[in-house]
């Protein structure tokens, strides 16, 4: 059934787990993380960025997750607009019928420009204002995404900015995160902690200097009634990344955030990880391997089947490690 994300946080908060928020753009993601969360209890929040509306369409993004609610009616499922960078944006999403939005007011409508705070706590608060007349959640966003090695924001497929930051604009100040809560009275904040999306995140098993771990804490400390959300949050398995580069990938040498690292921050506040990169991995490795492995099939169920198959693997393990067994 469909619920608020907002229920789905406060239990988790409740009980002291995380939820993934997965990415999904297509049948056999939607397929996948039902049946990860079929076998192991969980309740769901599927995500659709903005670029997944685009793919997909909007009525095909909005079918296939009411699809996924009318084949597993026990499952409870958020269905969330992913980094909404405008009210307008959101109302969108609401009036197609997600249950909970994000609106990214840490950059401007152009998804590029460094926004200013006023400008964050104003597009905001007028986001909650007309979601939570309808009891749909909001999630903002205080600190900009981005790399604490390379001192540069995050640009992913084109949205966003790579703009040389200081490191007070990548990382979110606890006594600000307060006041935004405040002013704004939004359901989870998405914080800045150094992680960025994509693949290529650090250059090594990330350390407390270039992955603020102790940040949340921090702001957990400050501001303990909050839900807090990790974006930029694929682990980048090795041995994913292996497989890829084995059937005729061409990967460069990358890590993620580690799990561990994942579990810790749960204990401090965080209820939703987002995870988009690391299904994209495990589909892209299983193709590849189906591919050099069967050059002779040309069914595409064939090879999308293994996808799905890899997809769903992933996403059990999160739902597993952060603790959503038998939640749901
Ligand atoms: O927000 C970032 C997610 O990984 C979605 O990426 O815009 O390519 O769909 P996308
Ligand atoms: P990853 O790229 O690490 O999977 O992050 C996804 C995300 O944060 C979507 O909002
Ligand atoms: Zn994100």
């Amino acid at each position: 059934a469909l619920v608020s994300m907002r229920e789905l946080l406060d239990h988790a908060a409740a009980n002291g787990y995380g939820i993934p928020a997965f990415n999904v753009n297509n049948l056999e993601q939607v397929q996948a993380v039902m049946e990860a969360a079929k076998e192991t209890g969980a309740p769901v929040i599927l995500q659709a960025s903005a670029g997944a509306r685009k793919y997909a369409g909007e009525p095909f993004i909005k079918h296939l997750i009411l699809a996924a609610i009318e084949a597993y009616p026990d499952i409870p499922l958020v269905m969330h607009q992913d980094h909404g960078q405008s009210p307008d944006v959101c109302q969108g999403a609401i009036n197609l019928g997600f249950s909970s939005v994000m609106m990214d007011g840490s950059l401007e409508a152009d998804g590029k420009t460094i926004a200013s705070y006023d400008y964050n706590v104003d597009v905001t608060r007028k986001v909650v204002d007309m979601a939570h007349k309808v009891g749909v959640t909001v999630e903002g966003e205080l600190g900009c995404l981005g790399s604490l090695e390379t001192m540069k924001g995050d640009k992913e497929d084109g949205h966003g900015t790579d703009a040389t930051m200081t490191r007070e604009q990548l990382l979110t100040d606890p006594e600000q995160a307060a006041d935004f809560v405040k002013r704004t009275q939004l359901d989870a904040l998405a914080i800045a902690i150094g992680t960025s999306h994509g693949a290529y995140k650090f250059s090594r098993k990330p350390t407390g200097d270039i992955l603020a771990i102790d940040r949340i804490k921090e702001i957990h400390r400050r501001i303990p009634n909050t839900h807090l959300v990790m974006h930029g949050s694929s682990s980048v398995p090795q041995d994913l990344l292996a497989i890829i580069n084995q059937y005729g990938g061409k990967m460069k040498e990358t890590y993620g955030v580690p799990v561990e690292e994942i579990q810790e921050a749960i204990k401090y506040g965080v209820r939703k990880i987002n995870i988009d990169t690391d299904i994209r991995l495990a589909m892209t490795g299983a193709v590849r391997k189906f591919m050099a492995e069967n050059p002779d099939k040309f069914d595409a169920r064939e090879w999308l089947k293994p996808a799905r198959e890899a997809a769903k693997k992933i996403c059990k393990q999160r739902y597993i490690e952060f603790g959503c067994e038998g939640q749901a």
